[in-house]
């Protein structure tokens, strides 16, 4: 199957046909998605807490990303996939983030980037997008300013933030992006955006109602500890199946039961026989 393009997830969309996407970080992850099928990948900067153990995402540089993002091409090199530009790469001017965007693409060969933000940075996405590259909206809970809207707390539950929230989308599609990922707000709000919107809307806790989900790989798969959001459904127990290999192993080591013959390399023929005289003559230092 040819890679899906933004030009797909429009059909998509006009199709009623939901985009499946999830975040990756590394090699093995993003090939497991392209196996499959999941349409779309974001390297998503939630590899600060995921992986590198942060408490949030503003911590997470420009290299930081780009390594994940060529890190996870290799690995899913037939899909869809979204490099996130971290916090302070494209929020203090039009040029930085066209350049650091260019820096996704070049470095990574990503296929779109995803920046946070509704109205305010209208003109970021303008210069990216006149740029030649495609960009993915992000609003409602944005981790990059969770402090400015006092924690990750859902948004958009009264009719005024709502109303901002929706002429917020209705900005970003204006920019010219190509998608717009919603997170945490209630599934009218979803809904609402989803109709108003000719784009695809991608939902994180944003309820059933938007053209496709999203959620964050170590939630998915129970390997994210720290915390779990109300939105998240787990499809695995990876943690707790990890720890009991590791247990298993340490029990093995400790106890001799690992490694067994089988796991063992073996001597040619008659070798041993030829070292054993010479080890015995050999002078000790
Ligand atoms: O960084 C990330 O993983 C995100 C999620 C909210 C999808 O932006």
């Amino acid at each position: 199957m040819p890679k899906k393009s933004v030009l797909d997830f429009m059909k998509m969309k006009k199709k009623g046909e939901k985009i499946a996407y999830l975040t990756a970080y590394d090699f093995p992850m993003a090939s497991f998605c392209e196996k499959a099928g999941i349409d779309m990948i974001l390297v998503g900067d939630s590899a600060g807490m995921v992986v590198h153990g942060l408490s949030g995402t503003v911590p997470m540089t420009m290299d930081q990303m780009i390594m994940h993002s060529q890190i996870v091409r290799r690995g899913a090199s037939n899909t869809f996939i979204i490099g996130d530009m971290p916090f302070l790469s494209y929020q203090v001017s039009r040029e930085d983030a066209i350049r650091n965007a260019g820096r996704f693409f070049k470095e990574a060969e990503v296929d779109a980037i995803k920046l946070e933000g509704g109205q305010r940075v209208v003109k970021q996405i303008e210069g990216i997008v006149e740029g030649g590259m495609s960009v993915m909206g992000h609003i409602g809970l944005t981790p990059q300013s969770s402090g400015q809207l006092g924690g990750f707390k859902a948004q958009g539950r009264t009719a005024d933030t709502a109303l901002e929230l929706i002429k917020d989308a209705l900005a970003i599609e204006m920019a010219g992006a190509f998608a717009l990922l919603v997170e945490a707000v209630p599934p009218e709000v979803g809904l609402k955006i989803s109709e108003m919107l000719k784009i695809p809307v991608l939902g994180i806790g944003a309820g059933m109602y938007t053209d496709g989900q999203i959620l964050i790989i170590g939630d998915m798969l129970g390997y994210f500890e720290a915390f779990t959001p109300k939105f998240v459904k787990k499809y695995a127990n990876l943690a707790e199946v990890i720890e009991k290999a590791f247990r298993e192993y340490v029990d093995d080591v400790k106890t001799g039961r690992f490694p067994e013959k089988k796991h063992c390399y073996r001597m040619l023929e008659g070798e041993l026989d030829k070292l054993e005289p010479v080890l015995k003559n050999m002078p000790l230092p």
